[in-house]
C-alpha cells in the first residue's frame, strides 16, 4: 500500500515551507528583504548616482545618519559631510536627502507606508512639493 513516514516526511517538509514567511518574520521585524522596491530618481546622473554612504547601509541605517547629522549641525555647528568618495554635502535633510530623493512619495513615503513607519520630521522641515512653484490662474 503506501509508505507511512514517506508520507509524514513529506508532510512536515511541506509544513515547513508553507509556513517559512512566519519564521522569517519572526525572526527580524524589519528585515531589508520586506522593504518594497522604491524608485531612485537620479540612479543616471554623474555625482548623483550613489548615496551619500553605501546602498545597503543607507537601507537599514539612513534614520542614525539623520540624528547624527542634526546633532552635529545643532550642537556643533558642522554642516559639512565629506563622503567616502570626496564628494562634499551640507548635512542637510531638505536640502541634500530631497535634493536627491526629490520623490518622497514614491521614495521614503512609499517604503515608510508599507512598514508602518511614520516619520514626524515634515512637520517642521519643507518637503520637495512645498517648494514647488504654486500654479497661477
Ligand atoms: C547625491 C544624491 C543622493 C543624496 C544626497 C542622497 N541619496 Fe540616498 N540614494 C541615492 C541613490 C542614487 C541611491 C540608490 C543607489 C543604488 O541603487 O545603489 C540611494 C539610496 C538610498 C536609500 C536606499 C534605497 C533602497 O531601498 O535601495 C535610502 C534609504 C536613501 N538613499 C536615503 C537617503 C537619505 C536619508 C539621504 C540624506 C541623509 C540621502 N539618501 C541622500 C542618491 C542620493
Ligand atoms: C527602503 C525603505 C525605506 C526608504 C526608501 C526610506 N526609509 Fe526611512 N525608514 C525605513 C524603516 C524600515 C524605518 C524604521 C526603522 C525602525 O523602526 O527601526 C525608517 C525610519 C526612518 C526615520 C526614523 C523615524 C522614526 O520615527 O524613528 C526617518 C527620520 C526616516 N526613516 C527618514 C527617511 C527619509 C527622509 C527617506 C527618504 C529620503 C526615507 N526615510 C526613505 C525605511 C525606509
Ligand atoms: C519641531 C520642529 C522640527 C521637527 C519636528 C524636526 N526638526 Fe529637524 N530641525 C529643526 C530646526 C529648527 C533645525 C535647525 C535648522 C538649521 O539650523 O538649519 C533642524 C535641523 C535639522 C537637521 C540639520 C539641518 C538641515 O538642514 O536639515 C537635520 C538633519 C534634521 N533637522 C533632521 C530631522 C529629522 C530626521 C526629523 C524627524 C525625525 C526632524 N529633523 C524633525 C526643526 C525640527
Amino acid at each position: 500500500m503506501y509508505d507511512a513516514p514517506k508520507v509524514i516526511v513529506g508532510i512536515l517538509i511541506f509544513l515547513i515551507i508553507v509556513t517559512l514567511p512566519i519564521w522569517y518574520n519572526a525572526a527580524c521585524s524589519k528585515c531589508p528583504s520586506e522593504m518594497p522596491e522604491v524608485v531612485i530618481l537620479t540612479a543616471d546622473e554623474p555625482g548623483r548616482d550613489t548615496c551619500v554612504m553605501e546602498t545597503g547601509y543607507m537601507k537599514t541605517n539612513h534614520m542614525d545618519v539623520l540624528n547624527v547629522w542634526r546633532n552635529d549641525v545643532i550642537r556643533d555647528g558642522d554642516r559639512i559631510f565629506v563622503a567616502e568618495d570626496g564628494r562634499k554635502f551640507q548635512k542637510s535633510l531638505t536640502n541634500t536627502c530631497m535634493d536627491c530623493h526629490s520623490n518622497k512619495e514614491q521614495f521614503c513615503d512609499q517604503c515608510h507606508t508599507a512598514l508602518s513607519v511614520d516619520p514626524y520630521c515634515w512637520t517642521c522641515h519643507l518637503t520637495p512639493g512645498d517648494l514647488a512653484p504654486k500654479e497661477v490662474e
